[in-house]
Protein backbone atom coordinates (compact mmCIF):
# COMPACT_ATOMS: atom_id res chain seq x y z
CA UNK A 1 0.00 0.00 0.00
CA UNK A 2 1.34 3.74 -0.91
CA UNK A 3 -0.10 6.73 1.28
CA UNK A 4 1.46 9.83 1.51
CA UNK A 5 3.15 11.37 4.56
CA UNK A 6 1.85 14.76 6.18
CA UNK A 7 4.21 16.86 3.43
CA UNK A 8 2.93 14.75 0.80
CA UNK A 9 6.20 12.34 0.15
CA UNK A 10 4.57 8.70 -1.28
CA UNK A 11 5.05 6.11 1.96
CA UNK A 12 5.38 2.19 1.37
CA UNK A 13 3.38 1.01 4.48
CA UNK A 14 0.66 -1.54 5.20
CA UNK A 15 -1.28 0.28 7.82
CA UNK A 16 -2.33 3.46 8.13
CA UNK A 17 -1.94 3.84 11.84
CA UNK A 18 1.93 3.30 11.28
CA UNK A 19 2.09 6.21 8.80
CA UNK A 20 0.49 8.09 11.66
CA UNK A 21 2.47 6.94 14.30
CA UNK A 22 5.71 8.33 12.49
CA UNK A 23 4.17 11.61 11.38
CA UNK A 24 3.45 12.09 14.89
CA UNK A 25 6.87 10.57 15.71
CA UNK A 26 8.32 13.22 13.09
CA UNK A 27 6.33 16.25 14.46
CA UNK A 28 7.64 15.11 18.20
CA UNK A 29 11.10 15.18 17.00
CA UNK A 30 10.86 18.78 15.19
CA UNK A 31 9.19 19.98 18.41
CA UNK A 32 11.69 18.10 21.24
CA UNK A 33 8.57 16.83 22.88
CA UNK A 34 5.96 13.49 23.27
CA UNK A 35 7.09 10.67 23.43
CA UNK A 36 9.15 9.89 19.90
CA UNK A 37 11.00 6.78 20.84
CA UNK A 38 7.26 4.93 21.81
CA UNK A 39 5.53 6.55 18.67
CA UNK A 40 8.12 4.96 16.48
CA UNK A 41 7.87 1.45 18.30
CA UNK A 42 4.14 1.49 17.76
CA UNK A 43 4.11 2.37 14.26
CA UNK A 44 6.77 -0.41 13.52
CA UNK A 45 4.18 -3.05 15.91
CA UNK A 46 1.82 -1.54 13.32
CA UNK A 47 3.69 -2.29 10.31
CA UNK A 48 6.64 -4.76 10.78
CA UNK A 49 8.13 -3.98 7.67
CA UNK A 50 7.77 -0.13 7.72
CA UNK A 51 11.18 0.69 5.99
CA UNK A 52 10.69 4.31 7.40
CA UNK A 53 9.65 3.06 10.68
CA UNK A 54 12.95 1.66 11.05
CA UNK A 55 14.88 4.16 9.58
CA UNK A 56 13.86 6.37 11.72
CA UNK A 57 14.45 4.48 14.58
CA UNK A 58 18.28 4.27 13.39
CA UNK A 59 18.57 7.96 13.23
CA UNK A 60 17.36 8.82 16.68
CA UNK A 61 18.97 5.67 18.50
CA UNK A 62 22.38 7.71 17.04
CA UNK A 63 21.30 10.99 18.22
CA UNK A 64 21.14 10.70 21.88
CA UNK A 65 24.32 10.19 21.67
CA UNK A 66 23.94 7.42 23.99
CA UNK A 67 25.81 4.31 23.19
CA UNK A 68 23.61 1.64 24.17
CA UNK A 69 20.65 2.99 22.71
CA UNK A 70 22.50 3.54 19.09
CA UNK A 71 23.86 -0.27 19.58
CA UNK A 72 20.10 -1.31 20.14
CA UNK A 73 18.95 0.59 17.22
CA UNK A 74 21.69 -1.10 14.94
CA UNK A 75 20.95 -4.41 15.71
CA UNK A 76 17.16 -3.30 14.96
CA UNK A 77 17.62 -2.10 11.88
CA UNK A 78 20.69 -4.94 10.57
CA UNK A 79 17.93 -7.47 11.05
CA UNK A 80 15.35 -5.33 9.36
CA UNK A 81 17.48 -5.22 6.57
CA UNK A 82 18.08 -8.91 6.59
CA UNK A 83 14.78 -9.82 6.08
CA UNK A 84 13.69 -7.01 3.86
CA UNK A 85 12.31 -6.82 0.38
CA UNK A 86 14.47 -3.83 -0.51
CA UNK A 87 12.51 -3.80 -3.91
CA UNK A 88 9.17 -3.03 -2.86
CA UNK A 89 10.50 0.18 -1.50
CA UNK A 90 10.97 3.62 -3.58
CA UNK A 91 14.14 5.15 -4.16
CA UNK A 92 13.68 7.56 -1.37
CA UNK A 93 13.10 5.21 1.08
CA UNK A 94 16.01 2.53 0.18
CA UNK A 95 17.74 6.23 0.57
CA UNK A 96 17.18 6.96 4.19
CA UNK A 97 17.84 2.87 5.20
CA UNK A 98 21.35 3.42 3.77
CA UNK A 99 21.66 6.94 5.74
CA UNK A 100 20.48 5.15 8.33
CA UNK A 101 22.76 2.39 8.33
CA UNK A 102 25.83 5.04 7.36
CA UNK A 103 25.03 6.61 10.88
CA UNK A 104 24.67 3.57 12.80
CA UNK A 105 28.29 2.51 11.50
CA UNK A 106 29.47 6.35 12.90
CA UNK A 107 30.00 7.84 9.68
CA UNK A 108 27.91 10.72 10.47
CA UNK A 109 29.41 12.98 7.82
CA UNK A 110 28.82 10.59 5.21
CA UNK A 111 25.06 10.02 6.40
CA UNK A 112 24.94 13.79 6.25
CA UNK A 113 25.94 13.78 2.84
CA UNK A 114 23.37 11.05 2.00
CA UNK A 115 20.40 12.93 3.49
CA UNK A 116 21.69 15.96 1.64
CA UNK A 117 21.43 13.63 -1.49
CA UNK A 118 17.71 12.79 -0.43
CA UNK A 119 16.63 16.46 -0.26
CA UNK A 120 17.69 17.42 -3.88
CA UNK A 121 15.85 14.74 -5.09
CA UNK A 122 12.54 15.26 -2.40
CA UNK A 123 13.07 19.11 -0.96
CA UNK A 124 9.68 18.01 1.10
CA UNK A 125 11.34 15.31 2.72
CA UNK A 126 10.89 16.36 6.16
CA UNK A 127 12.47 13.30 8.15
CA UNK A 128 15.79 14.06 5.62
CA UNK A 129 15.79 17.89 6.27
CA UNK A 130 15.01 17.48 10.24
CA UNK A 131 17.96 14.33 11.07
CA UNK A 132 20.38 15.90 8.73
CA UNK A 133 19.94 18.74 10.43
CA UNK A 134 20.72 17.96 13.64
CA UNK A 135 23.55 15.70 12.26
CA UNK A 136 25.04 19.05 10.96
CA UNK A 137 24.84 20.05 14.34
CA UNK A 138 26.82 17.33 15.52
CA UNK A 139 29.29 17.43 13.03
CA UNK A 140 29.76 21.33 13.17
CA UNK A 141 28.52 22.06 10.16
CA UNK A 142 27.97 25.41 10.21
CA UNK A 143 27.09 26.38 6.34
CA UNK A 144 25.28 22.93 6.09
CA UNK A 145 22.98 24.29 9.01
CA UNK A 146 22.38 27.11 7.19
CA UNK A 147 22.35 25.39 3.13
CA UNK A 148 20.32 22.27 3.66
CA UNK A 149 17.13 23.88 4.74
CA UNK A 150 18.05 27.08 2.51
CA UNK A 151 18.20 25.07 -0.22
CA UNK A 152 14.68 23.43 0.08
CA UNK A 153 12.69 26.79 0.88
CA UNK A 154 11.51 26.69 -3.18
CA UNK A 155 9.37 23.76 -2.83
CA UNK A 156 7.57 25.03 0.44
CA UNK A 157 4.67 27.38 1.24
CA UNK A 158 3.95 29.43 4.31
CA UNK A 159 0.86 27.41 4.44
CA UNK A 160 2.75 23.53 5.45
CA UNK A 161 2.36 22.67 8.45
CA UNK A 162 6.30 22.34 9.19
CA UNK A 163 6.80 25.68 7.34
CA UNK A 164 7.65 27.32 11.03
CA UNK A 165 10.24 24.83 12.22
CA UNK A 166 11.96 24.77 8.55
CA UNK A 167 11.97 28.78 9.06
CA UNK A 168 13.75 27.72 12.69
CA UNK A 169 16.54 25.61 11.11
CA UNK A 170 17.21 28.40 8.55
CA UNK A 171 17.71 30.57 11.19
CA UNK A 172 19.77 28.42 13.42
CA UNK A 173 22.11 27.86 10.37
CA UNK A 174 22.29 31.51 9.63
CA UNK A 175 23.11 31.97 13.40
CA UNK A 176 26.23 29.60 13.01
CA UNK A 177 27.24 31.15 9.85
CA UNK A 178 26.91 34.73 11.32
CA UNK A 179 24.40 36.19 9.46
CA UNK A 180 22.77 37.54 12.70
CA UNK A 181 20.63 40.01 11.41
CA UNK A 182 18.94 37.90 8.96
CA UNK A 183 19.26 35.00 11.51
CA UNK A 184 16.86 37.17 13.96
CA UNK A 185 14.61 38.24 11.07
CA UNK A 186 13.96 34.73 10.38
CA UNK A 187 13.93 33.01 13.57
CA UNK A 188 11.17 35.69 14.57
CA UNK A 189 9.22 34.66 11.79
CA UNK A 190 9.22 31.00 12.52
CA UNK A 191 8.49 31.88 16.03
CA UNK A 192 6.03 34.30 14.85
CA UNK A 193 4.26 31.46 12.81
CA UNK A 194 5.00 28.89 15.83
CA UNK A 195 5.46 29.73 19.25
CA UNK A 196 6.11 26.45 20.26
CA UNK A 197 9.07 26.03 18.10
CA UNK A 198 11.53 25.34 20.68
CA UNK A 199 14.37 25.00 18.36
CA UNK A 200 13.08 28.67 16.64
CA UNK A 201 13.43 30.34 19.89
CA UNK A 202 16.63 28.47 20.42
CA UNK A 203 17.96 29.89 17.09
CA UNK A 204 16.94 33.48 18.25
CA UNK A 205 18.54 32.96 21.72
CA UNK A 206 21.61 31.75 19.81
CA UNK A 207 21.63 34.94 17.95
CA UNK A 208 21.28 37.24 20.61
CA UNK A 209 23.71 35.17 22.42
CA UNK A 210 26.36 35.87 19.51
CA UNK A 211 25.51 39.76 19.34
CA UNK A 212 26.05 39.96 22.93
CA UNK A 213 22.73 41.30 23.33
CA UNK A 214 21.72 39.14 26.63
CA UNK A 215 18.98 41.74 28.07
CA UNK A 216 17.14 41.78 25.15
CA UNK A 217 17.58 37.89 24.87
CA UNK A 218 16.34 37.72 28.81
CA UNK A 219 13.08 39.22 27.71
CA UNK A 220 12.63 37.69 24.62
CA UNK A 221 12.87 34.19 26.91
CA UNK A 222 11.27 35.60 29.37
CA UNK A 223 8.26 36.37 27.64
CA UNK A 224 8.09 32.85 26.11
CA UNK A 225 8.26 31.02 29.18
CA UNK A 226 4.72 29.55 28.51
CA UNK A 227 6.62 28.09 24.72
CA UNK A 228 9.64 26.82 25.82
CA UNK A 229 9.73 26.16 29.77
CA UNK A 230 7.43 22.71 29.99
CA UNK A 231 6.42 20.32 27.82
CA UNK A 232 9.39 19.17 25.94
CA UNK A 233 12.46 17.92 26.49
CA UNK A 234 14.59 20.88 25.18
CA UNK A 235 13.84 22.82 28.25
CA UNK A 236 17.42 22.43 29.77
CA UNK A 237 19.29 23.69 26.75
CA UNK A 238 17.15 26.70 26.39
CA UNK A 239 17.43 27.53 30.52
CA UNK A 240 21.19 27.15 30.05
CA UNK A 241 21.00 29.53 27.48
CA UNK A 242 19.22 32.20 30.02
CA UNK A 243 21.69 31.41 32.64
CA UNK A 244 24.85 32.72 29.91
CA UNK A 245 22.39 35.47 29.29
CA UNK A 246 22.20 35.99 33.74
CA UNK A 247 26.22 35.60 33.49
CA UNK A 248 26.55 38.10 31.45
CA UNK A 249 24.26 40.41 33.93
CA UNK A 250 26.62 39.78 36.73
CA UNK A 251 24.07 37.43 38.04
CA UNK A 252 26.05 34.34 39.15
CA UNK A 253 23.51 33.25 41.95
CA UNK A 254 21.01 33.19 39.28
CA UNK A 255 22.77 30.87 37.32
CA UNK A 256 23.80 28.82 39.83
CA UNK A 257 20.18 28.87 40.63
CA UNK A 258 19.00 27.82 37.35
CA UNK A 259 21.75 24.70 37.83
CA UNK A 260 20.26 23.20 40.79
CA UNK A 261 16.85 23.81 40.26
CA UNK A 262 16.92 22.72 36.33
CA UNK A 263 20.01 21.74 34.88
CA UNK A 264 21.01 19.41 37.53
CA UNK A 265 18.40 17.53 38.92
CA UNK A 266 17.63 13.99 40.77
CA UNK A 267 14.70 14.11 38.05
CA UNK A 268 17.39 13.99 35.51
CA UNK A 269 18.29 11.07 33.34
CA UNK A 270 21.54 12.08 33.62
CA UNK A 271 21.76 11.86 29.30
CA UNK A 272 25.19 13.12 28.17
CA UNK A 273 23.34 15.98 26.03
CA UNK A 274 21.18 16.78 28.88
CA UNK A 275 25.01 16.70 31.29
CA UNK A 276 27.08 18.86 29.45
CA UNK A 277 24.74 21.88 29.68
CA UNK A 278 25.09 21.77 33.69
CA UNK A 279 29.29 21.33 32.98
CA UNK A 280 29.22 23.69 30.74
CA UNK A 281 27.89 26.36 32.87
CA UNK A 282 29.90 25.39 35.95
CA UNK A 283 33.25 25.44 33.72
CA UNK A 284 32.69 29.02 32.92
CA UNK A 285 32.22 29.87 36.88
CA UNK A 286 35.50 27.71 37.36
CA UNK A 287 37.56 29.57 34.88
CA UNK A 288 36.66 32.82 36.87
CA UNK A 289 37.99 31.07 40.24
CA UNK A 290 34.60 30.03 41.32
CA UNK A 291 34.19 26.59 43.70
CA UNK A 292 31.86 24.20 42.55
CA UNK A 293 32.90 21.28 43.70
CA UNK A 294 30.29 19.68 45.00
CA UNK A 295 28.40 20.58 42.17
CA UNK A 296 31.38 18.90 39.51
CA UNK A 297 31.57 15.89 41.66
CA UNK A 298 27.51 15.43 41.49
CA UNK A 299 27.87 15.64 37.41
CA UNK A 300 30.73 13.75 37.13
CA UNK A 301 28.54 10.92 39.32
CA UNK A 302 26.68 10.81 36.38
CA UNK A 303 28.98 11.27 34.05
CA UNK A 304 31.38 8.11 35.09
CA UNK A 305 28.96 6.45 33.82
CA UNK A 306 29.76 7.32 30.09
CA UNK A 307 33.13 7.00 30.04
CA UNK A 308 33.11 3.78 27.79
CA UNK A 309 33.06 3.08 25.15
CA UNK A 310 34.13 5.71 23.01
CA UNK A 311 31.00 7.77 20.78
CA UNK A 312 31.74 11.22 20.77
CA UNK A 313 34.33 13.62 21.46
CA UNK A 314 32.27 17.08 22.54
CA UNK A 315 30.81 14.77 25.67
CA UNK A 316 34.55 13.32 26.43
CA UNK A 317 35.11 17.26 26.80
CA UNK A 318 32.23 17.70 29.23
CA UNK A 319 33.41 14.69 31.06
CA UNK A 320 36.64 15.72 31.67
CA UNK A 321 35.46 19.47 32.97
CA UNK A 322 33.14 17.96 35.32
CA UNK A 323 36.09 15.65 36.80
CA UNK A 324 39.13 18.15 36.55
CA UNK A 325 36.10 20.96 38.61
CA UNK A 326 35.65 18.19 40.75
CA UNK A 327 39.35 17.65 41.47
CA UNK A 328 38.93 14.14 39.88
CA UNK A 329 42.21 14.63 37.97
CA UNK A 330 43.19 10.67 38.31
CA UNK A 331 39.58 10.44 36.37
CA UNK A 332 40.46 12.95 33.35
CA UNK A 333 43.87 11.30 33.04
CA UNK A 334 42.05 7.82 32.87
CA UNK A 335 39.70 9.16 30.29
CA UNK A 336 42.26 10.32 28.47
CA UNK A 337 43.83 7.57 28.43
CA UNK A 338 40.91 5.46 27.66
CA UNK A 339 40.54 7.57 24.34
CA UNK A 340 44.35 7.11 23.41
CA UNK A 341 44.33 3.47 23.93
CA UNK A 342 41.58 3.89 21.55
CA UNK A 343 42.83 4.99 19.07
CA UNK A 344 45.89 3.58 19.04
CA UNK A 345 43.51 0.59 17.99
CA UNK A 346 43.68 1.79 14.72
CA UNK A 347 39.38 2.39 14.67
CA UNK A 348 38.59 2.71 10.89
CA UNK A 349 38.85 6.15 9.80
CA UNK A 350 35.24 6.52 8.48
CA UNK A 351 33.91 7.01 11.69
CA UNK A 352 33.25 10.24 12.16
CA UNK A 353 34.23 10.15 16.21
CA UNK A 354 37.95 9.01 15.03
CA UNK A 355 39.11 12.14 13.58
CA UNK A 356 36.83 14.20 16.34
CA UNK A 357 38.60 12.61 18.97
CA UNK A 358 41.87 12.73 17.53
CA UNK A 359 41.93 16.06 16.03
CA UNK A 360 40.32 18.06 18.87
CA UNK A 361 38.54 16.17 21.06
CA UNK A 362 41.91 14.59 23.06
CA UNK A 363 43.78 18.25 22.67
CA UNK A 364 40.97 20.08 24.42
CA UNK A 365 40.17 17.35 27.33
CA UNK A 366 43.96 17.43 28.03
CA UNK A 367 44.41 21.12 28.10
CA UNK A 368 41.33 21.06 29.90
CA UNK A 369 42.94 18.97 32.23
CA UNK A 370 46.43 21.16 32.39
CA UNK A 371 44.39 24.10 33.30
CA UNK A 372 43.16 22.15 36.15
CA UNK A 373 46.44 21.29 37.14
CA UNK A 374 47.55 25.22 36.41
CA UNK A 375 49.93 24.05 33.84
CA UNK A 376 48.75 27.20 31.77
CA UNK A 377 51.50 27.07 29.36
CA UNK A 378 50.64 23.60 28.71
CA UNK A 379 46.76 24.49 27.27
CA UNK A 380 47.97 27.02 25.44
CA UNK A 381 50.63 25.23 23.54
CA UNK A 382 47.51 22.49 23.00
CA UNK A 383 44.11 24.85 22.48
CA UNK A 384 45.97 27.49 20.26
CA UNK A 385 47.10 25.59 17.27
CA UNK A 386 43.31 23.88 17.23
CA UNK A 387 41.17 27.29 17.88
CA UNK A 388 39.83 27.58 14.37
CA UNK A 389 39.26 24.11 14.22
CA UNK A 390 36.93 23.80 16.96
CA UNK A 391 33.65 23.19 15.38
CA UNK A 392 35.18 19.78 13.81
CA UNK A 393 34.08 18.34 17.27
CA UNK A 394 30.19 19.45 16.95
CA UNK A 395 28.19 22.15 19.32
CA UNK A 396 27.67 25.51 18.03
CA UNK A 397 29.78 28.55 18.86
CA UNK A 398 28.09 28.97 21.88
CA UNK A 399 28.99 25.69 23.24
CA UNK A 400 32.80 25.77 22.01
CA UNK A 401 33.07 29.25 23.52
CA UNK A 402 33.86 27.21 26.86
CA UNK A 403 37.07 26.49 25.12
CA UNK A 404 38.13 29.78 23.49
CA UNK A 405 37.57 31.22 27.37
CA UNK A 406 39.59 28.61 28.64
CA UNK A 407 42.64 29.56 26.34
CA UNK A 408 42.32 32.99 27.18
CA UNK A 409 42.38 32.37 30.59
CA UNK A 410 45.54 30.04 30.44
CA UNK A 411 46.91 32.94 28.57
CA UNK A 412 46.31 35.44 30.92
CA UNK A 413 47.44 33.33 33.97
CA UNK A 414 50.49 31.58 32.11
CA UNK A 415 51.35 35.31 31.44
CA UNK A 416 51.41 35.28 28.14
CA UNK A 417 50.31 39.25 27.87
CA UNK A 418 50.59 39.30 23.86
CA UNK A 419 48.54 36.46 23.34
CA UNK A 420 45.88 37.54 25.78
CA UNK A 421 45.90 41.12 24.31
CA UNK A 422 45.06 39.64 20.83
CA UNK A 423 43.34 37.35 22.09
CA UNK A 424 40.76 39.69 23.94
CA UNK A 425 41.27 42.32 21.16
CA UNK A 426 39.37 39.43 18.77
CA UNK A 427 36.54 39.23 21.09
CA UNK A 428 36.33 42.58 21.93
CA UNK A 429 36.28 43.75 17.87
CA UNK A 430 33.72 40.69 17.26
CA UNK A 431 31.42 41.17 20.43
CA UNK A 432 31.99 44.23 21.56
CA UNK A 433 29.04 44.47 23.80
CA UNK A 434 29.99 41.29 26.12
CA UNK A 435 30.69 42.28 29.39
CA UNK A 436 32.46 39.35 29.96
CA UNK A 437 35.21 40.39 27.23
CA UNK A 438 35.29 43.86 28.92
CA UNK A 439 36.00 42.70 32.16
CA UNK A 440 38.68 40.60 31.20
CA UNK A 441 40.51 43.02 29.55
CA UNK A 442 40.11 45.16 32.59
CA UNK A 443 41.60 41.93 34.20
CA UNK A 444 44.78 41.81 32.09
CA UNK A 445 45.48 45.90 31.91
CA UNK A 446 45.13 45.80 35.53
CA UNK A 447 47.97 42.74 35.39
CA UNK A 448 50.30 44.55 33.31
CA UNK A 449 49.83 47.83 35.29
CA UNK A 450 47.41 50.25 32.89
CA UNK A 451 45.50 50.86 35.70
CA UNK A 452 43.45 54.03 34.34
CA UNK A 453 42.99 52.02 30.85
CA UNK A 454 42.20 49.06 33.15
CA UNK A 455 39.17 51.26 34.65
CA UNK A 456 37.95 52.28 31.24
CA UNK A 457 37.17 48.24 30.46
CA UNK A 458 35.57 48.23 33.57
CA UNK A 459 33.40 51.17 32.75
CA UNK A 460 32.56 49.89 29.26
CA UNK A 461 31.84 46.10 31.27
CA UNK A 462 29.04 48.49 33.82
CA UNK A 463 27.72 49.96 30.59
CA UNK A 464 27.09 47.18 28.61
CA UNK A 465 25.83 45.19 32.03
CA UNK A 466 23.25 47.66 32.44
CA UNK A 467 21.59 46.40 29.39
CA UNK A 468 21.34 49.79 27.97
CA UNK A 469 22.90 48.66 24.50
CA UNK A 470 20.88 45.90 23.77
FE1 LIG B 1 22.27 26.19 22.00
Amino acid sequence: MSLTDSAGNPVTVSDPAALAYFDQALDDFLHFRGDLAGDIERSIQADPDFALGYAYKGYVGVLGTEPADAAAAKAVLAAYLARANLSRLSERERMHLRAARTLLEGDFHRAGQLLAEISLEYPRDTLALAVGHQIDFFTGSAGMLRDRPAGVMYAWTPEDRHYPNLLGMLAFGLEETGQYDRAEEVGLEAVERNPKDVWSIHAVTHTYEMQGRFARGMRFMEERFEDWASGNYFILHNWWHYALYALEAGDVERALEIHDTVLLTADNAGLALTLLDATALCWRLYLEGHDLRPRFAEQAERWRRKVEPAFYAFNDMHMTMAFVGAGLEQEAEELIRSRERWLATYPPEHLSNVRMTREVGLPVCKAVLAFGRGQYRRVVELLYPIRRRLHEFGGSHAQRDAVLRTLLEAAIRGGDYPLSQALLSERISIKPRSPYNWLKQAQLLERIGETAKAELARKNAARHRSGSAS
